[in-house]
């Protein structure tokens, strides 16, 4: 035990990670590595709630697993695992779906949402999806969840199983806060600025992914939709400038308003134009480990089968708990 907090979060291999992933969620776990002891789980069970192509989804995950890494997060400070390697995720979720009322299921809006894109496979799993979610959470004494914006609600879930089983039995679940940040929770699509940027968009010029090239990234920022007041503003009725603005500050750390000033007599071309330098010359090193991590499997292999390793031990402790105080015989 090294007496740290703990942080969990994680990404679901079911496409290629774009911008948003990164700014929403990745960028951040960089940070937390020295002061948490923190848990990065390629979430591969979440992401066959869509049908999956299985070779796929198996170079899928290690890509996850590959950008991780190449974005900063080191397995020598953080545990980064796979979660099918664990099945304690699923037990767990069993225990916790008995205690989740169909109501709070069914309020939860990317449910709602996915519900209109999937509709010849309404399976059972987009339903229950979150009770997972919350027993990725809750298995690991977790204090803190680093995500974007729009998993809010399914942390307020995880949250309120944690309180019921504690209530229910006794004190057995940390309750976990959302940590989100407030520049960035929410990168738009470029294409659509009042949609979020998402790798199921149908419009690939919406969304810049860490993999695309530096002629790729040049290409949709310039063409991203912007607005006719010709001002590098961030206001709501900019929603295209606001979100590039964004991505731009949360990229150099620079100041919304310093980057304003800076623009004041520019018009959108330019500001364009360095931004997508900007993009280019953060994500360009992020590519190459990347493609290098990629080419080293066996590598990926010890990391995955290291950190599966020490999250068991975690989660195998919790559901030991779980199991006895919900009155399941000890073998
Ligand atoms: P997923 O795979 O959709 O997204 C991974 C992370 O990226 C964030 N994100 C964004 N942030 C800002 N702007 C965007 N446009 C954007 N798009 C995505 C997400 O908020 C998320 O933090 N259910 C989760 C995966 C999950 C999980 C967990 C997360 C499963 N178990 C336990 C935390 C803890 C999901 O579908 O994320």
């Amino acid at each position: 035990m090294s007496g740290k907090e703990v942080i969990f979060s994680g990404v679901q291999p079911s496409g290629d990670l774009t911008l948003g992933n990164y700014l929403g969620a990745i960028r951040n776990w960089v940070d937390l590595q020295d002061e948490y002891d923190c848990y990065y789980c390629v979430v591969d069970l979440h992401s066959i709630t869509v049908p999956q192509e299985p070779k796929d989804l198996r170079r899928r995950t290690l890509e996850v697993m590959s950008l991780y890494m190449a974005c900063g997060i080191d397995p020598k400070k953080s545990t980064i695992f796979i979660q099918s390697h664990v099945p304690e995720h699923v037990e767990l979720s069993w225990v916790l779906s008995t205690m989740t009322y169909l109501g709070e299921l069914n309020r939860m809006t990317q449910f709602k949402d996915k519900t209109k894109k999937n509709e010849k496979n309404l399976n059972a799993g987009l339903f229950t999806y979150p009770v997972l979610m919350a027993s990725d959470i809750l298995l690991y004494n977790t204090n803190a969840v680093p995500v974007g914006d729009d998993q809010k609600q399914h942390l307020e879930l995880a949250r309120d199983l944690a309180d019921r089983f504690n209530n229910r039995y006794s004190n057995t679940f940390q309750v976990p806060e959302p940590l989100i940040s407030k520049v960035g929770a929410r990168i738009m699509d470029l294409q659509d600025p009042e949609k979020k940027m998402s790798k199921s968009a149908e419009n690939e010029n919406g969304y810049i992914l860490l993999k695309d090239d530096p002629d790729t990234i040049r290409r949709k920022v310039k063409r991203s939709i912007t607005d006719s007041i010709n001002k590098v503003k961030y206001s709501d009725d900019q929603p295209g400038i606001k979100n590039l603005l964004t991505i731009y500050s949360k990229l150099t750390g620079e100041e919304i308003k310093d980057i304003e000033k800076r623009y004041t007599d520019k018009g959108y071309g330019e500001f364009k134009s360095d931004l997508a330098e900007v993009i280019v010359n953060h994500l360009s090193p992020i590519r190459e480990k990347y493609l290098e991590y990629m080419n080293d499997k066996d590598y990926l292999k010890e990391v995955y089968n290291e950190g599966c390793e020490k999250a068991s031990k975690v989660a195998r402790k919790t559901l030991r708990k779980v199991y006895k105080k919900t009155g399941f015989m000890a073998r």
